[in-house]
């Protein structure tokens, strides 16, 4: 259902993705894993239209083609992008937060059960759901801005390293909620630093090296791959 094809892109002068191509499907949970600069995030911004996507990419969602779209008509096609950083509205409360997810929406029974979904979904945020943002920790501030994606009710997921900053124990509790997200019938791509423990959790991993996919398949064929350490080490 999302398609990837001779994807190119960067940054004004800078050529980042070379011929990139790749496909997943519906609830399918995917690691994308590499070295620093390999282009990772990139891959994200590219579907979500803030890299700059070069002439004869494709990318296209259910049928849909992304690439000439605006980041409001990427949402209202159910794509939520949560980049790295937790990015929350520090002066606002969890309630007021996640309400901004909707922000496009007018039915107010809508929303109301998009809040109580995500508040079954993380119960934490309901408990402290009138506690500003600044005054998280680091993993309720990380659920707050998956939670803010998942009033979307989101059909593609991009996720920039959820687990930056967080405990051992509080990433496995994450990656086992986010493989949850993707049962429920989100197609889940997570960008991940700690590429061998994302791996435990999701179902198919790309290894990004310089701009280019290396690898892709099934995560836990890959994680036997010795090629795999190699990548991560420089060698070819
Ligand atoms: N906004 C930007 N403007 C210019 N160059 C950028 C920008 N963002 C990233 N780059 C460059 O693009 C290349 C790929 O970056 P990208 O962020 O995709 O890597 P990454 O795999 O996510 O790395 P990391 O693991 O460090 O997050 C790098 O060389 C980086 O310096
Ligand atoms: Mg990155």
């Amino acid at each position: 259902m999302l398609f990837i094809k001779n994807l190119n892109s960067g940054y004004e002068e800078l050529h980042v993705l070379k011929d990139v191509n790749l496909e997943f499907k519906n609830s399918e949970f995917i690691s994308v894993v590499g070295p620093n600069g390999s282009g990772k995030t990139t891959i994200l911004k590219s579907i979500f239209n803030i890299a700059k996507v070069y002439q004869g990419s494709k990318i296209t969602f259910f049928g849909k083609e992304l690439v000439e779209l605006k980041v409001h008509e990427l949402i209202l096609q159910g794509i939520a992008y949560v980049p790295q950083g937790r990015i929350n509205f520090s002066d606002l409360n969890i309630e007021q937060n996640l309400l901004l997810g909707n922000y496009h929406i007018k039915d107010k029974k809508t929303i109301q059960e998009n809040l109580q979904t995500v508040y079954d979904f993380f119960p934490e945020l309901h408990k402290f759901r009138h506690k500003l943002a600044f005054a998280l920790s680091g993993g309720q501030q990380q659920m707050l801005a998956i939670g803010r994606a998942l009033m979307l009710q989101p059909k593609l997921l991009l996720l920039d390293e959820p687990s930056l900053g967080l405990s051992p124990k509080l990433t496995q509790e994450l990656f086992a909620k986010i493989k949850e997200i993707s049962r429920k019938g989100t197609l889940v791509l997570m960008v991940e630093q700690q590429a061998k423990k994302a791996m435990e959790y999701t179902d198919k991993t790309v290894v990004m090296e310089s701009g280019q996919v290396r690898l892709f398949g099934k995560s836990k064929d890959l994680l036997k791959d010795k090629r795999l350490g190699k990548v991560f080490l420089g060698g070819k």
